[in-house]
């Protein structure tokens, strides 16, 4: 049995209402509120279905869920393995960013003699496509292309052709007949997904859905895909520098502590196997100002230069800017040094930037934040093989952070041999030598104590 009942929808932002309204009190558009029939199924009669009649969870096995490699290695090892068949993944990220570049080579590994895979471009013409494919490598025959924006279309071409991969770019452009709204309105981009997502789970084909990021971070239509797919990829960068970074921001098939570290060039994006290297290697070791910290980046650790320069000026307040270190962990650090060290920041211009297009936002960085502006105001460089790590408490204490241990050994592996920790960091490894303080005052002296 079924019964009706009446349900307002706001094809704008998705937003339901119980009656007509003039005004979505969701999104403020006018006239966007319509009514859209929903079917409640009431069963009057019951089931006489039994528990025993059911499947039993353990029949299942882990082979639905088994990743298949695309044999692109940074993308295999930020998923756990690679792409899970039937399984439906969003790639997000702002406009430019790369993601047609990172799907198309996703796609163009994928798409090994044997395995087929479509990419449905609503985006680009497919000689744009074709252009990128060159210049990042060669484009395999099994790589087909789909130029269609209708997803009924869409729908049944794939259900004929059924491939092992599907790449919509994106699903922005995707529009469903059935619904009455712009292509890219929330309602579209729901409905769209759903009818993707069946899709993969009837065929058992393996779908990859682009989407664009508003400046703020949200998917554009308030984040409405990202409960309906299996997994969710962040593609992330700062446009004005190369280096990009894949994170998983949901996964339903594996971890999500992992990141994708990689350099974007005219051959399209390259893996980078030692990003520390990379953010290390026109340094100048024992400038004023210079302090290196290792920071996790997932579960990946990574050694990152910060730099501070502070300068006075003719202003009555510290005028701050940043690159790569988020303002309010600069005013606290600056705040704390004040406080403890009595160092006075008023009439000052302070600028502090991660170098080569890091970030580093995590509390791990407090105590070489500290340390970088203290060095550069009073004109006195560190030790040059100096890594500093710790939390710098409002108390001025130093505290411990995770993954201690890896952030040690990559200190290691890239040639320092003193870091300055808190008294609770765990051993070195071998030919390390820590430094061990409770305060950030402590931390000073000791690092006064060996340059004397
Ligand atoms: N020849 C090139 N050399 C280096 N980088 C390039 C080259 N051509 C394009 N790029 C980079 O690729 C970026 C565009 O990549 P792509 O089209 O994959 O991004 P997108 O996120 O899909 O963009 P959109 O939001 O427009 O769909 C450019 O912003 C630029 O940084
Ligand atoms: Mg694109």
């Amino acid at each position: 049995m079924a019964k009706n009942r009446r349900v307002f929808v706001c094809s704008d932002c998705g937003t339901h209402h119980p009656r007509w309204e003039g005004r979505c009190n969701g999104c403020g558009s006018w006239a966007s509120v319509a009514e859209a029939p929903v079917e409640v199924a009431v069963s009057k009669t019951g089931s006489t279905a039994t528990a025993t009649d059911l499947p039993a969870l353990e029949d299942f096995g882990l082979s639905g869920c088994l990743p298949v490699p695309i044999g692109f290695d940074e993308v295999d090892s930020v998923l756990g393995g690679g792409l899970v068949p039937g399984s439906v993944t969003l790639l997000s990220g702002e406009p430019g960013i790369g993601k047609s570049t990172l799907s198309l080579q996703i796609a163009m590994h994928a798409a090994a003699p044997g395995a087929s895979v479509v990419l449905v471009t609503g985006e680009e013409a497919p000689a744009q496509v074709a252009a990128r494919g060159v210049r990042t490598g060669e484009i395999p025959r099994s790589l087909s292309v789909l130029d269609n924006t209708s997803v009924s279309e869409v729908i049944a071409t794939l259900t004929e052709a059924k491939p092992q991969l599907v790449v919509i770019d994106s699903i922005q452009t995707l529009r469903c007949d059935d619904v009455d709204s712009a292509a890219g309105s929330v309602t579209q981009l729901r409905s769209a997904a759903a009818q993707l997502v069946n899709m993969a789970k009837a065929l058992n084909v393996t779908v990859l859905i682009i989407g664009h990021v508003t400046k703020d971070g949200t998917l554009a239509g308030p984040r409405v895909l990202e409960h309906l797919v299996d997994t969710v990829l962040s593609f992330e960068g700062d446009r004005m520098n190369s280096l990009r970074y894949l994170r998983v921001a949901k996964h339903r098939y594996g971890s999500t502590t992992d990141v994708g570290v990689f350099e974007m060039t005219g051959q399209g994006l390259v893996s980078i196997r030692d990003p520390s290297d990379l953010f290390l290697v026109d340094r100048h070791p024992g400038a004023p100002g210079s302090v290196v910290v290792p920071t996790i980046e997932g579960r990946r650790p990574l050694l990152v230069e910060l730099q501070s320069l502070v300068n006075q000026s003719h202003g009555m307040g510290a005028h701050i800017s940043t690159q790569g270190v988020p303002t309010a962990r600069v005013k606290q650090a600056m705040a704390l040094l004040s406080r403890y060290l009595d160092v006075e920041f008023v009439s000052t211009e302070v600028f502090v930037s991660a170098a080569g297009g890091a970030k580093v936002n995590e509390p791990g960085g407090d105590l070489a934040l500290a340390l970088s502006l203290l060095s550069s105001i009073r004109n006195v460089s560190l030790p040059a093989n100096l890594v500093a790590c710790a939390e710098v408490g409002l108390a001025g204490e130093l505290r411990s952070v995770p993954h201690m241990e890896r952030r040690l050994q990559e200190a290691h592996r890239m040639g320092f041999h003193l870091v300055i920790v808190p008294e609770s960091a765990p051993e070195p490894p071998m030919g390390l030598r820590l430094v061990r303080a409770r305060s950030l005052f402590g931390a000073v002296e000791e690092i006064q104590a060996l340059s004397a």
